[in-house]
Order: structure tokens, then C-alpha cells, then sequence
């Protein structure tokens, strides 16, 4: 009897992690089923993000239930109450902002639907008690590259005490990116009272708003220096609108990125944008590892930050030997 109970639990453990759980019907194994609440399609970066979890559920013989909410709250909130109803085996969340959460984590967790943040986290009290794992980049880290980038960049060029006019294009707001990276970027940046943030405004992360938001500040009329945009779909923009009133990207501007999408590699070798900064959205083999390990029992870090880089043509990863590599 003992040896029985061994062999099929040893069988269910198999299934279970080949992606399929014992049916209680007699139609065979029914297939493991994700739900995953993506924010939007907003940037390559977020385009990328969804491929790259598609294919590795479909690589994992998994059933993917798939929501673009369209960077809309109330969208995202009523996908996750459908994967409750529909009783799928686990959430894939990226939130578009950080607070508004606290209602629908709690009926996630009452359903007992095992939830992997993607990407952005939530803010909430004990946040940690309604997912299994962060799978995500440290978006303050990624501010403080760019800084850093800036500051040895100004030194190379013997302009490290000239006074330094940025401008910022932030990310949309109340999203966990938009408000690290630009915690990150003015806390490193406080002790250098030559660099000064003089005009700040959201593109929401996207190509044409990045163009709009830029050509209000260049209509401004003050000096300009610097741009960090959030992402380089915003930066991409900018860079149309500093053409187009004249100057020239990359030498009148300096403009910093984050994400390191292919058009932003082919900018920086063009000599138009100066820099980007690696936010990595190929998190799909992350999440189905997650998974399989949460499945067979084993324990998974709560955090999980991908390594990332800065590439640059001056001193740091050098962008052109990098192009190739690119898959977003
Ligand atoms: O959350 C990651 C950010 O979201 C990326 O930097 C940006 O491109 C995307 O829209």
C-alpha cells in the first residue's frame, strides 16, 4: 500500500512538472493554466516583456491567460478577478502604478491563487504576505547608474563643474520605474550642487508623448544640457523634437536612457543618444523557473533583480559589440 501511495505521488509530482495536474474527470491531465495581468504595450520594453513570458509558458506546455490592460488600473483589477473566477493555478502580475492593490490581493489570497509579481511591485502594508516572489529590476539602482554615467561623462569631458541644466522625462506616474528612477537619479546627483533638474514631466513612458513633453521644454527657452528620459521610447522621441528644433542629439544634449532596446543601441552607435542604461524585460524563464520550484516545493527568493548593464561608445559596455546580442 505504502509503495502504491510512493509511485503515485511520484507520478503527480512527474505531471505536475511537465506542466499538467491529475484531473479529477477522466479526460486525462489537465493542462497547468498562468494568468498573467500585463500593464500595457506602451514601449519595446513592455512588447519584449510580454513575448518573452509567452514563449517560455508555451515552452513549458503551460496554458497562458493572457490581459494587455492598456496601462488602465481598472482593467488590470478586473483581469485578476477573472483569473480568480476562473480558478487559474497562478497570477503573473506587473501593476501599473504601486498603490490601489490592497482590495484585490486580499481576494487573490482568500482564493488561494499563488501570485509572481513581474516587473513593478506593489506598495502596501506587508506586501510580501500576498505574493510568492518579485521577479523585477532595482529601479532606484538603475537611477543612480545614469547619474553616475553622468557624472563620469562630465569629468571625461573636463565639464565637471560647469553648471548642469537637466531635464527629465518621467515615467508614468505613480508606477514603482518612474518613481525610483528618479529617486534614485536626484539622491545620487544632491551632492553635486552643479547639476541642477530644472524641468520634470511625465511621457508616460511613450515614444510620441516623450516628443511632446520635450518640445515644451526646449519652447521654455532655458539652456538645456542633459535629458534622462525614464525609457528610451521617450528618449527616442526627444530626439525627434531636439532635431527638428535644430540642435543636434547626443552633442547639444545629452541624452540618457534607460531599458537598452535595439533603436536605442542603433542611436547611441549613430552618435544621437549617449547612453542607456539596462532594464532587462526577458523575464518569461524567470517566472516559469518560479514556478516549477514553487510547484515541486522548493523555496524561491522572495527578490529576484536580473543583472544588468550600462552600454555606452565611451567607457562603459561598449554598445556596438553589444547590437547583435540584442533580442528587444
Ligand atoms: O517597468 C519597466 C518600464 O516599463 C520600462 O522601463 C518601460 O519602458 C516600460 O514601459
Amino acid at each position: 500500500m505504502k509503495k502504491t501511495v510512493t509511485i503515485v505521488l511520484a507520478i503527480v509530482l512527474a505531471l505536475t512538472l511537465i506542466g499538467c495536474t491529475p484531473s479529477t474527470g477522466d479526460t486525462g491531465p489537465k493542462q497547468l493554466v498562468v494568468g498573467y495581468a500585463q500593464l500595457g504595450h506602451e514601449s519595446d520594453w513592455r512588447v519584449g516583456c510580454s513575448e518573452s513570458v509567452k514563449a517560455a509558458v508555451a515552452a513549458a506546455g503551460w496554458k497562458l491567460e493572457f490581459v494587455d490592460a492598456d496601462q488602465k488600473q481598472d482593467e488590470q483589477i478586473k483581469a485578476l478577478r477573472d483569473f480568480i473566477t476562473m480558478n487559474v493555478d497562478y497570477i503573473a502580475f506587473s501593476p501599473v502604478v504601486e498603490s490601489g492593490w490592497d482590495e484585490v490581493m486580499q481576494e487573490i489570497k482568500e482564493a488561494g491563487i499563488p501570485v509572481v509579481m513581474l516587473d513593478r511591485n506593489i506598495d502596501m502594508a506587508n506586501r510580501e504576505d500576498y505574493f510568492e516572489a518579485w521577479i523585477g529590476a532595482d529601479f532606484i539602482e538603475e537611477g543612480k547608474k545614469a547619474a553616475n554615467w553622468l557624472i563620469d561623462y562630465m569629468e571625461a569631458e573636463g565639464r565637471g563643474n560647469d553648471e548642469i541644466n537637466i531635464v527629465e522625462l518621467q515615467g508614468t506616474v505613480g508606477s514603482s520605474p518612474a518613481n525610483d528612477r528618479m529617486k534614485g537619479f536626484a539622491d545620487t546627483l544632491a551632492s553635486k550642487s552643479n547639476y541642477k533638474i530644472i524641468m520634470t514631466q511625465t511621457g508616460n513612458f511613450e515614444t510620441d508623448l516623450g516628443k511632446t513633453v520635450m518640445e515644451s521644454f526646449l519652447k521654455s527657452g532655458e539652456r538645456i544640457d542633459v535629458l534622462f528620459a525614464h525609457n528610451d521610447n521617450m528618449a527616442l522621441g526627444a530626439i525627434q523634437a531636439i532635431e527638428e528644433a535644430g540642435l543636434v542629439p547626443g552633442v547639444d544634449i545629452i541624452i540618457i536612457g534607460v531599458d537598452a532596446i535595439k533603436l536605442a543601441f542603433e542611436e547611441i552607435i549613430a552618435g544621437r543618444m549617449n547612453v542607456t542604461v539596462e532594464c532587462t524585460p526577458l523575464l518569461g524563464p524567470k517566472l516559469v523557473e518560479t514556478i516549477q520550484k514553487l510547484i515541486a516545493g522548493q523555496p524561491v527568493p522572495k527578490t529576484l533583480n536580473p543583472d544588468e548593464y550600462v552600454y555606452d561608445m565611451y567607457f562603459y559596455n561598449n554598445a556596438e559589440e553589444e547590437l547583435p546580442n540584442r533580442v528587444y
